[in-house]
C-alpha cells in the first residue's frame, strides 16, 4: 500500500506533488482553495483531487485545512469537508 507523508517540506520553495494521479501540487490546492475552493468536493471537481485512487485525499484535505487557517477565522469557520 502506498502512503503520502509531508515531512518538513516547505510550502513557498519547491512544489510537491499530492496526487500522483492527477499531478496537483500542494501549490494548487492551496491556490484552488484560496480562489474559493474551500471544500473537498470543490477540490475534487476543480483540481480532481481524490477522484482516481484516492490516496491523496488525506494529505490534500491537510493542505485544505492549512490554507483555510491561512486566510483566517472566518474562512475555517466555513470549513466543512
Ligand atoms: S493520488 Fe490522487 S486520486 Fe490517486
Amino acid at each position: 500500500m502506498m502512503m503520502i507523508t509531508i515531512i518538513n517540506h516547505d510550502a513557498q520553495d519547491i512544489p510537491m506533488y499530492v496526487c500522483l494521479c492527477h499531478a496537483v501540487t500542494d501549490k494548487q490546492i492551496r491556490q484552488a482553495v484560496h480562489d474559493g475552493a474551500t471544500r473537498m468536493c470543490d477540490l475534487r471537481r476543480e483540481l480532481g483531487v481524490a477522484s482516481e485512487c484516492g490516496k491523496c485525499a488525506c494529505c490534500a484535505n491537510q493542505l485544505r485545512k492549512d490554507a483555510l487557517m491561512e486566510l483566517g477565522p472566518a474562512s475555517a469557520a466555513r470549513d466543512v469537508a
